[in-house]
Protein backbone atom coordinates (compact mmCIF):
# COMPACT_ATOMS: atom_id res chain seq x y z
CA UNK A 1 0.00 0.00 0.00
CA UNK A 2 0.96 3.41 -0.93
CA UNK A 3 2.36 5.84 2.02
CA UNK A 4 -0.06 8.90 2.45
CA UNK A 5 1.50 11.64 1.36
CA UNK A 6 0.39 15.27 1.64
CA UNK A 7 2.33 15.90 -1.81
CA UNK A 8 -0.28 13.87 -3.50
CA UNK A 9 -3.10 14.62 -1.64
CA UNK A 10 -2.54 18.29 -2.88
CA UNK A 11 -2.04 17.39 -6.43
CA UNK A 12 -4.89 15.67 -6.82
CA UNK A 13 -7.01 18.56 -4.41
CA UNK A 14 -7.68 16.68 -2.08
CA UNK A 15 -7.85 18.11 1.93
CA UNK A 16 -4.16 18.58 3.47
CA UNK A 17 -3.50 19.30 6.97
CA UNK A 18 -0.27 21.56 5.39
CA UNK A 19 0.75 22.76 2.49
CA UNK A 20 3.21 20.53 0.78
CA UNK A 21 6.70 21.81 -0.36
CA UNK A 22 9.60 20.82 -2.30
CA UNK A 23 12.04 22.75 -4.83
CA UNK A 24 13.42 22.48 -8.10
CA UNK A 25 17.23 21.94 -8.15
CA UNK A 26 16.77 20.83 -4.52
CA UNK A 27 19.72 18.59 -5.00
CA UNK A 28 22.66 20.68 -6.54
CA UNK A 29 25.41 23.03 -5.97
CA UNK A 30 24.12 24.61 -2.84
CA UNK A 31 24.81 21.61 -1.11
CA UNK A 32 28.70 21.27 0.21
CA UNK A 33 27.54 17.39 0.33
CA UNK A 34 26.66 17.50 -3.83
CA UNK A 35 30.17 19.92 -4.34
CA UNK A 36 31.93 17.44 -2.35
CA UNK A 37 30.54 14.27 -4.70
CA UNK A 38 31.14 16.86 -7.73
CA UNK A 39 34.43 16.81 -7.09
CA UNK A 40 35.36 13.05 -7.85
CA UNK A 41 31.94 12.50 -10.55
CA UNK A 42 30.86 14.42 -13.67
CA UNK A 43 26.74 15.17 -13.28
CA UNK A 44 26.43 12.43 -15.83
CA UNK A 45 28.29 9.95 -13.94
CA UNK A 46 26.34 10.33 -10.63
CA UNK A 47 23.23 10.02 -13.04
CA UNK A 48 24.79 6.91 -14.07
CA UNK A 49 25.69 5.62 -10.79
CA UNK A 50 22.59 4.28 -8.89
CA UNK A 51 23.84 4.10 -5.38
CA UNK A 52 25.48 7.80 -5.95
CA UNK A 53 22.15 9.03 -7.90
CA UNK A 54 20.25 7.88 -4.61
CA UNK A 55 22.24 9.26 -2.23
CA UNK A 56 22.29 12.38 -3.42
CA UNK A 57 18.11 12.27 -4.95
CA UNK A 58 17.81 11.51 -0.76
CA UNK A 59 20.08 14.41 0.18
CA UNK A 60 17.69 17.34 0.48
CA UNK A 61 14.95 14.89 1.95
CA UNK A 62 16.50 14.42 5.04
CA UNK A 63 18.27 17.89 5.16
CA UNK A 64 15.06 20.04 4.45
CA UNK A 65 11.91 18.03 5.27
CA UNK A 66 10.48 18.52 1.74
CA UNK A 67 7.47 16.08 1.06
CA UNK A 68 8.34 15.59 -2.37
CA UNK A 69 11.46 14.20 -3.95
CA UNK A 70 12.93 14.58 -7.01
CA UNK A 71 15.07 12.34 -9.87
CA UNK A 72 18.39 12.94 -9.55
CA UNK A 73 18.57 12.92 -13.67
CA UNK A 74 18.89 16.15 -15.93
CA UNK A 75 16.79 16.32 -19.44
CA UNK A 76 19.19 15.87 -21.42
CA UNK A 77 19.87 12.18 -20.35
CA UNK A 78 17.32 10.53 -23.03
CA UNK A 79 18.59 12.84 -25.41
CA UNK A 80 21.86 11.19 -25.17
CA UNK A 81 20.14 7.76 -25.60
CA UNK A 82 18.06 9.32 -28.96
CA UNK A 83 21.66 9.40 -30.17
CA UNK A 84 22.61 12.80 -29.81
CA UNK A 85 26.11 13.82 -27.99
CA UNK A 86 26.21 16.32 -25.70
CA UNK A 87 28.03 18.00 -23.15
CA UNK A 88 26.61 19.40 -19.96
CA UNK A 89 29.60 22.76 -19.04
CA UNK A 90 29.74 23.85 -15.73
CA UNK A 91 28.24 27.57 -15.89
CA UNK A 92 26.90 27.21 -19.16
CA UNK A 93 24.33 24.60 -19.60
CA UNK A 94 23.98 21.43 -21.91
CA UNK A 95 26.14 21.95 -25.23
CA UNK A 96 25.32 19.88 -28.44
CA UNK A 97 28.15 18.41 -30.78
CA UNK A 98 26.23 18.75 -33.69
CA UNK A 99 22.91 20.52 -33.31
CA UNK A 100 19.91 19.89 -35.12
CA UNK A 101 19.00 21.66 -37.82
CA UNK A 102 18.12 19.83 -41.32
CA UNK A 103 15.98 17.05 -42.42
CA UNK A 104 18.84 14.82 -42.51
CA UNK A 105 19.94 15.75 -38.47
CA UNK A 106 15.84 15.12 -37.54
CA UNK A 107 15.97 11.37 -39.71
CA UNK A 108 19.48 10.31 -37.61
CA UNK A 109 17.51 10.82 -33.99
CA UNK A 110 15.83 7.80 -32.97
CA UNK A 111 13.68 6.47 -30.46
CA UNK A 112 14.77 4.21 -27.45
CA UNK A 113 13.43 1.60 -25.08
CA UNK A 114 13.86 2.90 -21.44
CA UNK A 115 14.87 -0.17 -20.10
CA UNK A 116 17.61 -1.00 -22.92
CA UNK A 117 19.01 2.32 -23.11
CA UNK A 118 18.87 4.16 -19.77
CA UNK A 119 18.51 0.84 -17.20
CA UNK A 120 20.70 2.93 -14.46
CA UNK A 121 18.09 5.42 -14.23
CA UNK A 122 15.23 2.97 -13.70
CA UNK A 123 17.34 1.37 -11.24
CA UNK A 124 17.68 4.54 -9.05
CA UNK A 125 14.37 4.81 -9.14
CA UNK A 126 13.83 1.42 -7.83
CA UNK A 127 16.44 1.84 -4.98
CA UNK A 128 14.47 4.79 -4.24
CA UNK A 129 10.85 3.64 -3.94
CA UNK A 130 12.49 1.09 -1.24
CA UNK A 131 14.34 3.44 0.31
CA UNK A 132 12.37 7.10 0.68
CA UNK A 133 9.56 8.00 2.81
CA UNK A 134 8.40 10.48 0.51
CA UNK A 135 7.16 10.33 -3.30
CA UNK A 136 9.62 10.28 -5.68
CA UNK A 137 8.51 12.65 -8.63
CA UNK A 138 9.95 11.25 -12.15
CA UNK A 139 10.60 14.08 -15.09
CA UNK A 140 11.54 14.79 -18.99
CA UNK A 141 12.21 17.64 -20.24
CA UNK A 142 9.28 18.99 -22.96
CA UNK A 143 9.67 19.21 -26.51
CA UNK A 144 10.10 22.71 -27.17
CA UNK A 145 12.53 22.94 -24.24
CA UNK A 146 14.73 19.79 -25.84
CA UNK A 147 14.33 21.04 -28.96
CA UNK A 148 15.65 24.70 -28.06
CA UNK A 149 18.66 23.09 -27.20
CA UNK A 150 18.66 20.66 -29.68
CA UNK A 151 18.30 22.92 -32.29
CA UNK A 152 20.37 25.97 -30.82
CA UNK A 153 22.82 23.79 -29.89
CA UNK A 154 24.05 25.78 -26.59
CA UNK A 155 21.65 27.14 -24.42
CA UNK A 156 20.12 30.67 -25.89
CA UNK A 157 18.79 33.78 -24.82
CA UNK A 158 16.02 34.68 -27.92
CA UNK A 159 15.72 31.46 -29.65
CA UNK A 160 16.50 33.01 -33.22
CA UNK A 161 17.17 29.45 -35.07
CA UNK A 162 14.56 27.40 -32.69
CA UNK A 163 12.06 29.65 -34.16
CA UNK A 164 12.95 30.14 -37.23
CA UNK A 165 13.24 26.25 -38.21
CA UNK A 166 9.13 26.33 -36.56
CA UNK A 167 7.81 29.00 -38.76
CA UNK A 168 9.88 28.31 -42.31
CA UNK A 169 9.98 24.54 -41.63
CA UNK A 170 6.96 23.74 -39.50
CA UNK A 171 6.64 19.79 -41.68
CA UNK A 172 10.40 19.31 -40.12
CA UNK A 173 9.56 21.25 -36.80
CA UNK A 174 6.40 18.76 -36.02
CA UNK A 175 8.55 15.90 -36.78
CA UNK A 176 10.97 17.04 -34.49
CA UNK A 177 7.91 17.75 -31.96
CA UNK A 178 6.93 14.18 -32.75
CA UNK A 179 10.20 12.24 -32.41
CA UNK A 180 10.84 13.82 -28.71
CA UNK A 181 7.50 13.06 -27.36
CA UNK A 182 7.84 9.62 -29.00
CA UNK A 183 11.08 9.03 -26.56
CA UNK A 184 9.37 11.33 -23.98
CA UNK A 185 6.46 9.16 -23.56
CA UNK A 186 7.59 5.59 -23.19
CA UNK A 187 10.52 7.07 -20.76
CA UNK A 188 8.33 8.78 -18.04
CA UNK A 189 5.74 5.47 -18.27
CA UNK A 190 9.02 3.62 -17.39
CA UNK A 191 9.48 5.74 -14.98
CA UNK A 192 5.91 5.38 -13.08
CA UNK A 193 6.55 1.48 -13.52
CA UNK A 194 9.72 2.17 -11.46
CA UNK A 195 8.48 3.61 -8.78
CA UNK A 196 7.50 7.07 -9.29
CA UNK A 197 4.50 8.52 -7.90
CA UNK A 198 4.05 11.61 -9.52
CA UNK A 199 5.56 13.15 -13.29
CA UNK A 200 6.88 16.81 -14.31
CA UNK A 201 7.88 17.58 -17.79
CA UNK A 202 9.58 20.90 -17.76
CA UNK A 203 8.87 23.03 -20.15
CA UNK A 204 11.74 26.02 -19.08
CA UNK A 205 12.10 28.31 -21.81
CA UNK A 206 8.62 27.76 -24.01
CA UNK A 207 7.71 31.08 -21.91
CA UNK A 208 9.69 32.94 -24.82
CA UNK A 209 6.94 32.53 -27.21
CA UNK A 210 4.07 34.04 -27.82
CA UNK A 211 0.44 32.46 -26.82
CA UNK A 212 -0.61 31.63 -30.45
CA UNK A 213 2.55 30.30 -30.98
CA UNK A 214 1.98 28.13 -28.30
CA UNK A 215 -0.82 27.08 -29.03
CA UNK A 216 0.04 26.34 -32.82
CA UNK A 217 3.43 24.47 -32.04
CA UNK A 218 3.73 23.06 -28.78
CA UNK A 219 0.27 22.37 -27.51
CA UNK A 220 -0.72 19.41 -30.03
CA UNK A 221 2.27 17.67 -29.16
CA UNK A 222 1.67 18.74 -25.15
CA UNK A 223 -1.66 17.00 -25.40
CA UNK A 224 -0.67 13.91 -27.14
CA UNK A 225 2.13 13.46 -24.02
CA UNK A 226 -0.45 13.87 -21.41
CA UNK A 227 -3.41 12.17 -22.77
CA UNK A 228 -0.66 9.13 -23.41
CA UNK A 229 0.11 9.38 -19.46
CA UNK A 230 -3.44 10.10 -18.22
CA UNK A 231 -4.35 6.16 -17.42
CA UNK A 232 -0.90 6.19 -14.82
CA UNK A 233 -3.08 7.86 -12.37
CA UNK A 234 -0.12 9.92 -11.30
CA UNK A 235 -0.14 14.14 -10.79
CA UNK A 236 1.04 15.40 -14.47
CA UNK A 237 2.91 18.57 -13.56
CA UNK A 238 3.52 20.73 -16.39
CA UNK A 239 6.35 23.72 -15.75
CA UNK A 240 7.67 26.37 -17.72
CA UNK A 241 9.11 29.77 -17.16
CA UNK A 242 8.19 33.49 -17.80
CA UNK A 243 4.80 31.56 -18.53
CA UNK A 244 1.92 33.82 -17.02
CA UNK A 245 0.41 34.74 -20.21
CA UNK A 246 0.18 31.04 -20.87
CA UNK A 247 -1.55 29.81 -17.55
CA UNK A 248 -4.64 29.16 -19.36
CA UNK A 249 -3.66 27.01 -22.07
CA UNK A 250 -1.63 24.81 -20.05
CA UNK A 251 -4.85 23.87 -18.67
CA UNK A 252 -5.30 22.47 -22.22
CA UNK A 253 -2.29 20.02 -22.46
CA UNK A 254 -3.92 17.37 -20.06
CA UNK A 255 -1.26 18.23 -16.47
CA UNK A 256 -3.63 18.11 -13.59
CA UNK A 257 -0.76 20.69 -11.68
CA UNK A 258 0.26 24.03 -13.44
CA UNK A 259 3.36 24.99 -12.11
CA UNK A 260 3.55 28.92 -11.79
CA UNK A 261 6.74 31.34 -11.89
CA UNK A 262 7.49 34.17 -9.26
CA UNK A 263 6.34 37.14 -12.29
CA UNK A 264 2.76 36.77 -11.65
CA UNK A 265 0.83 36.81 -8.04
CA UNK A 266 -0.27 33.11 -7.23
CA UNK A 267 -3.93 34.55 -6.41
CA UNK A 268 -3.80 35.81 -10.51
CA UNK A 269 -2.08 32.46 -11.81
CA UNK A 270 -4.87 30.80 -9.58
CA UNK A 271 -7.23 32.92 -11.09
CA UNK A 272 -6.24 32.08 -14.76
CA UNK A 273 -5.48 28.48 -14.16
CA UNK A 274 -9.27 27.62 -12.90
CA UNK A 275 -10.28 25.19 -9.80
CA UNK A 276 -9.98 22.27 -11.93
CA UNK A 277 -6.25 21.87 -11.48
CA UNK A 278 -3.88 22.08 -8.78
CA UNK A 279 -0.86 24.90 -8.93
CA UNK A 280 2.60 24.56 -7.75
CA UNK A 281 4.90 27.25 -7.03
CA UNK A 282 6.02 30.20 -6.92
CA UNK A 283 8.33 31.81 -4.72
CA UNK A 284 11.18 34.27 -6.39
CA UNK A 285 14.22 31.80 -6.46
CA UNK A 286 16.56 34.81 -5.34
CA UNK A 287 14.57 35.64 -2.38
CA UNK A 288 16.73 32.81 -1.04
CA UNK A 289 19.57 35.39 -0.91
CA UNK A 290 17.54 37.83 1.36
CA UNK A 291 16.87 38.22 4.80
CA UNK A 292 14.08 36.49 6.35
CA UNK A 293 12.74 39.58 6.98
CA UNK A 294 11.81 40.05 3.11
CA UNK A 295 10.88 36.44 2.19
CA UNK A 296 8.47 36.04 5.26
CA UNK A 297 5.86 38.33 4.01
CA UNK A 298 6.06 37.02 0.40
CA UNK A 299 5.99 33.42 1.75
CA UNK A 300 2.81 33.84 3.54
CA UNK A 301 0.86 35.87 1.05
CA UNK A 302 1.82 33.02 -1.79
CA UNK A 303 0.64 30.56 1.50
CA UNK A 304 -2.80 32.71 1.91
CA UNK A 305 -3.77 32.59 -1.61
CA UNK A 306 -2.73 28.95 -2.42
CA UNK A 307 -4.84 28.26 0.53
CA UNK A 308 -8.03 29.78 -1.26
CA UNK A 309 -7.30 27.65 -4.25
CA UNK A 310 -8.39 23.80 -4.46
CA UNK A 311 -4.99 21.48 -4.54
CA UNK A 312 -1.77 23.95 -3.58
CA UNK A 313 1.96 22.73 -3.48
CA UNK A 314 4.88 25.17 -2.50
CA UNK A 315 7.70 25.55 -4.79
CA UNK A 316 9.57 28.15 -6.13
CA UNK A 317 9.32 30.33 -9.11
CA UNK A 318 12.48 27.86 -10.98
CA UNK A 319 14.95 26.37 -9.59
CA UNK A 320 17.39 26.81 -6.47
CA UNK A 321 19.81 29.75 -8.20
CA UNK A 322 23.75 28.74 -8.21
CA UNK A 323 25.47 31.57 -7.57
CA UNK A 324 28.59 32.14 -5.08
CA UNK A 325 28.50 32.35 -2.68
CA UNK A 326 25.87 29.99 -2.51
CA UNK A 327 21.90 30.00 -1.05
CA UNK A 328 22.40 28.76 2.13
CA UNK A 329 20.78 25.11 2.69
CA UNK A 330 19.65 26.44 6.51
CA UNK A 331 17.53 29.19 4.26
CA UNK A 332 15.63 26.36 2.69
CA UNK A 333 15.54 24.29 5.82
CA UNK A 334 13.89 27.42 7.39
CA UNK A 335 11.56 28.19 4.25
CA UNK A 336 10.43 24.61 4.42
CA UNK A 337 9.08 24.32 8.02
CA UNK A 338 7.82 27.66 8.26
CA UNK A 339 5.66 26.41 5.04
CA UNK A 340 4.30 23.76 6.74
CA UNK A 341 3.52 25.42 10.31
CA UNK A 342 1.94 28.89 9.19
CA UNK A 343 -0.33 26.66 6.57
CA UNK A 344 -1.11 24.29 9.18
CA UNK A 345 -1.69 27.73 11.60
CA UNK A 346 -3.76 29.09 9.10
CA UNK A 347 -5.64 25.93 7.95
CA UNK A 348 -6.97 25.55 12.09
CA UNK A 349 -7.92 29.13 11.68
CA UNK A 350 -10.28 28.34 9.23
CA UNK A 351 -11.74 25.05 11.14
CA UNK A 352 -11.80 27.68 14.12
CA UNK A 353 -14.11 30.12 12.39
CA UNK A 354 -16.90 27.49 10.80
CA UNK A 355 -17.44 25.57 14.16
O1 LIG B 1 17.03 18.55 -7.78
C1 LIG B 1 16.57 18.59 -8.95
O2 LIG B 1 15.83 19.50 -9.37
C2 LIG B 1 16.81 17.41 -9.86
C3 LIG B 1 17.85 17.51 -10.78
C4 LIG B 1 17.75 18.26 -12.09
C5 LIG B 1 18.93 18.64 -12.78
N1 LIG B 1 18.57 19.13 -13.99
C6 LIG B 1 20.31 18.46 -12.29
C7 LIG B 1 21.33 19.44 -12.73
C8 LIG B 1 16.67 18.60 -12.89
C9 LIG B 1 15.18 18.44 -12.62
C10 LIG B 1 17.20 19.15 -14.09
C11 LIG B 1 16.38 19.57 -15.25
C12 LIG B 1 16.96 20.53 -16.20
N2 LIG B 1 18.19 20.50 -16.80
C13 LIG B 1 16.25 21.61 -16.77
C14 LIG B 1 14.82 21.95 -16.43
C15 LIG B 1 14.72 22.66 -15.14
C16 LIG B 1 15.17 24.09 -15.15
O3 LIG B 1 16.08 24.40 -14.39
O4 LIG B 1 14.59 24.87 -15.92
C17 LIG B 1 17.09 22.26 -17.67
C18 LIG B 1 16.76 23.50 -18.47
C19 LIG B 1 18.32 21.55 -17.69
C20 LIG B 1 19.52 21.85 -18.52
C21 LIG B 1 20.65 22.19 -17.62
N3 LIG B 1 21.42 21.26 -16.96
C22 LIG B 1 21.11 23.47 -17.23
C23 LIG B 1 20.55 24.78 -17.73
C24 LIG B 1 22.15 23.29 -16.30
C25 LIG B 1 22.91 24.35 -15.53
C26 LIG B 1 24.25 24.70 -16.04
C27 LIG B 1 25.07 25.45 -14.99
O5 LIG B 1 26.20 25.01 -14.73
O6 LIG B 1 24.60 26.45 -14.45
C28 LIG B 1 22.32 21.91 -16.17
C29 LIG B 1 23.28 21.24 -15.27
C30 LIG B 1 22.65 20.68 -14.04
N4 LIG B 1 21.62 19.79 -14.02
C31 LIG B 1 23.04 20.94 -12.70
C32 LIG B 1 22.22 20.15 -11.87
C33 LIG B 1 22.25 20.01 -10.37
C34 LIG B 1 24.17 21.90 -12.31
C35 LIG B 1 25.15 21.36 -11.37
C36 LIG B 1 26.24 20.49 -11.89
O7 LIG B 1 26.81 20.71 -12.97
O8 LIG B 1 26.57 19.58 -11.10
Amino acid sequence: MALPSTFLDACRRRPVTHTPVWYMRQAGRYQPEYRKIRESYSLVDICKTPELCMQVTKLPVDQLGVDAAILFSDIMIPVGAMGVEFDIQEHVGPVIASPIRTEADVARLHTFVPEESLPYVLETIRLLKANLSVPLIGFAGAPFTLASYLVEGRPSRDYVKTKQLMWSRPDLWFQLMDKLADSTIPYLRAQVAAGAAALQIFDSWVGSLAPEDFRTFVLPTMRRIFSALADLDVPLIYFGKDTAELLADFTETGATVIGVDWKIPLSEACRRVGREFAVQGNLDPVLLFAPWSAIEPRVRAIIDAGLRHSGFVFNLGHGVTHHNPPVDPAILQRLTAFVHEYSMERMGMEVAQHD
